[in-house]
């Protein structure tokens, strides 16, 4: 055995929100656990608004999805209580609702089919006039055409999120290497672990991939079992109202305006989150000109006052996004390793069923019934037809 390998029940490869919540569930479970992350913490969690918006964000083809979504919006606040008394922080979870409008006819057109959609999904939406709008939130634009209230949409705030949840797996007892993970280790034709960059082999007998959109391209994965994970950047601002916080919004606002989705957050503390673009441009996380010009622009026609408020922070981030908009989880054809990402834009919202599924698997082996639609075997290529030989 080497000299520096170190063994576990359980490693997860990557330390953002979903990894953390896996690890955090698994050693609760009584599985010795570790993490393998330079920056565990860090990751899309750092970028992401926090919005809980399984209602507002439906889209066509996702209904699958949704049932998930609901599923983890409803363990929110019980999630929320049990971190913070796990970590002893708060993570910022407000049942503070959330109103999609609608800037002029198109857009109104498209509210009125999400909420059609939303209605036969069975989903609890309200249409609101203009004036109605702009009596719940008076920031808003005057020309507002109508709007979706929606009070089942929630916001949480990642950053303390992921805080929280690195605080509650050390109490945990979890165990952390803070080094990047170099490969995958297989032998006998199962994940065995993996090697750190400086060269520390950790042992595990079930391997997590976690790694959100990095997880498509970890050494050592065979081709077959490698995520089909793509990074898309999302840009977002933070602006502060000033102290005393004058009302400013009291509700997640949010709008297609042009076709670019546009929200805004508003905090407790008085940060005012704006995302964020969607932008397919491999690894790249620069904040253009461009990308802080159309989200204002857009915030702007939606909240004018929101350009009086000190533009505070900008920065991208990168969402693990799959072929099919939802996430992988559970065992691979790779026995011994499991994946627990492509939760694209719902990764926030996802934390708490992403957890308890993942922890339930690791512990029986067993995906559980609400997670049996995610499962990473959706995309392994169908076993090839037995090649027949043909007479010469
Ligand atoms: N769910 C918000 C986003 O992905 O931008």
């Amino acid at each position: 055995m080497h000299a520096s390998w170190k063994g576990s029940d359980v490693l997860v490869i990557g330390g953002g929100i979903i990894g953390l919540v896996t690890a955090w569930r698994a050693a609760l479970g009584g599985l010795r656990t570790a993490v393998a992350d330079p920056d565990p913490g860090g990751g899309a969690a750092q970028v992401a608004a926090g919005m809980l918006a399984a209602v507002t964000e439906l889209h066509y083809g996702e209904e699958t999805l949704l049932g998930l979504n609901l599923a983890s919006a409803q363990r929110y606040p019980g999630f929320a209580a049990e971190l913070a008394e796990a970590s002893g922080q708060d993570i910022g979870f407000r049942a503070c609702g959330t109103l999609a409008v609608a800037l002029d006819a198109d857009d109104r057109a498209h509210l009125r089919e999400l909420h059609a959609l939303q209605r036969r999904c069975g989903l609890e939406s309200e249409w609101l006039t203009g004036r109605e709008c702009r009596r719940l939130e008076p920031m808003l634009a005057p020309g507002v055409r109508g709007g979706l209230r929606v009070d089942g949409d929630h916001q949480v705030d990642p950053r303390r999120l992921a805080a929280a949840l690195l605080t509650a797996c050390e109490r945990a007892g979890v165990v952390f290497h803070r080094v990047s993970v170099a490969r995958l280790t297989v032998a006998g034709d199962r994940a065995r672990g993996a090697v750190l960059s400086d060269r520390t082999e950790l042992g595990a007998d079930q391997v997590v991939l976690a790694a959100g959109s990095h997880s498509g391209r970890l050494d050592g994965v065979p081709a077959e079992v490698l995520p089909p994970v793509r990074p898309v950047k999302g840009q977002v601002l933070r602006l502060t109202v000033p102290r005393p916080y004058a009302p400013f919004l009291t509700r997640t606002v949010r709008a297609v305006v042009r076709g670019s989705d546009v929200y805004l957050v508003p905090r407790a503390n008085g940060e005012l989150v704006v995302g964020a673009t969607s932008e397919e441009l491999g690894w790249d996380t620069t904040v253009t000109a461009g990308g802080v010009y159309e989200l204002l622009r857009d915030a702007h026609e939606l909240v004018p006052g929101i350009t009086e408020l000190p533009l505070t922070e900008t920065r991208a981030g990168l969402r693990p996004g799959s072929p099919d908009n939802a996430p992988l989880l559970g065992p691979t054809a790779l026995p011994g390793l499991h994946l627990a990402t492509g939760h694209f834009r719902n990764g926030v919202l996802l934390t708490p069923v992403t957890g308890e599924v993942m922890a339930a698997v690791l512990a029986t082996g067993e995906l559980p019934e609400i997670a049996r639609p995610f499962s990473p075997l959706r995309f392994s290529p169908a076993p090839s037809p037995v090649r027949q030989e043909q007479p010469v």
